[in-house]
């Protein structure tokens, strides 16, 4: 061939793979995703989605009330497509308001029966992603110079010596600190439960907005009781930092994190088919590396060896229906502002 042949065979072909690399992006679409855990995961799990299927991902990441809150916004005109990750109860919410999808995932089949069982309570507009149970971290440097024993319950929270030393996120945002309310309230009933809320309140220094935010102050000292998911406090402990987890001796509460895709979901195939990839092993497997320590759902997901053993701990049964009732979360929303927030620090 000609030499200016060869020059203009290599020009198409330069042209033609560009414009081929450039067509999974622009055939594949993108994916509106808010996500509810902690930022590292969320980018780990929207970059190795996009980098595998060529779907262009915006992600933003929230606490779950205020994916919650947003959702509701937003539902005469959608804006997000999945939101994936966060406590069970705002989703458990949102689906009976019906600002979120039904779907049945062919990954189904290889979830544990509480993803499923969250799956039936969401009228299959919600589904398990990952379990973790609630609790706390104490900075072990701060307790010690407090002379106090290490807290292993509830009931220790509430030593004056903590004055202002405890940290918890404020649950009209964050699905942590509803998750707390809503445990205090199962495990010791509602007047005994507020009395608790009530004088743990004289020794809380901020309600933060994120739930994990106290895990990372009693890290650094900041405060020396952080209440958390107790894979939140692992998180800093494996790492070598001052604080311990504790699953409180009286028993506690846990979340089934979740997953829904959004009512009017403008990406809604791309929106299954994260769903669908989100429930897969490998998917799941990403948590680790992420360093968050919650248990996966999928039975053939492997379980991060720094999960705390939730079999070792004493859980309650959990109400996520009667919890994850928008009545319910209006009630007792409305009744910790009143009662709880406002008092005098
Ligand atoms: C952290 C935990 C998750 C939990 C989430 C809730 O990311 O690791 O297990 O679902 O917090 O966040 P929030 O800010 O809503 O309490």
């Amino acid at each position: 061939m000609q030499k200016h042949h060869w020059l203009r065979a290599g020009l198409f072909a330069a042209a033609a793979s560009a414009a081929f690399a450039a067509a999974p992006a622009q055939a594949q679409g993108s994916l509106v995703m808010y996500c509810g855990v902690q930022e590292e995961w969320c980018r780990a799990m929207s970059g190795a989605f996009e980098k595998e299927t060529g779907i262009k991902v915006a992600m933003t990441r929230k606490s779950a009330g205020e994916i919650y809150a947003q959702l509701k916004a937003e539902s005469s005109n959608p804006r997000g497509d999945i939101w994936w990750g966060g406590t069970g109860d705002p989703h458990l919410q949102a689906a009976e308001e019906g600002l979120t999808q039904e779907y049945e995932s062919p990954a189904n089949k290889d979830l544990h029966e509480w993803a499923l069982a969250q799956w039936e309570a969401a009228k299959k507009r919600s589904v398990g992603i990952y379990a973790g149970a609630l609790g706390f971290g104490y900075n072990t440097q701060q307790i010690k110079a407090k002379g106090l024993n290490e807290p292993k319950c509830w009931a220790d929270l509430l030593d004056p010596k903590l004055k202002d030393d405890v940290q918890v996120a404020d649950p009209n945002s964050s699905g942590t600190a509803y998750n707390l309310l809503a445990t205090v309230v199962q495990l010791m009933g509602e007047d005994k439960g507020f009395d608790y809320l009530r004088a743990l309140h004289k020794n809380i220094s901020q309600y933060t907005k994120s739930g994990a935010a106290p895990a990372k102050a009693a890290s650094l000292g900041e405060t020396a009781v952080g209440i958390v998911f107790i894979h939140d406090a692992v998180v800093f402990a494996v790492q070598g930092d001052p604080i311990k987890a504790v699953a409180p001796c009286e028993g506690t509460g846990y979340e089934i994190g979740s997953m829904s895709i959004v009512k009017g979901a403008r990406n809604l195939d791309n929106a299954k088919k994260f769903y669908d990839w989100a429930l897969t092993p490998a998917a799941q497997a990403l948590a680790a590396p992420a360093k968050s320590y919650q248990v996966p759902s999928n039975k053939n997901a492997p379980v991060p060896a720094q999960a705390p053993k939730m079999s070792d701990m004493k859980l309650i049964k959990y109400d996520f229906v009667k919890y994850g009732s928008s009545a319910e979360r209006v009630r007792l929303l409305t009744k910790w502002d009143k009662e709880i927030k406002a008092l005098p620090k």
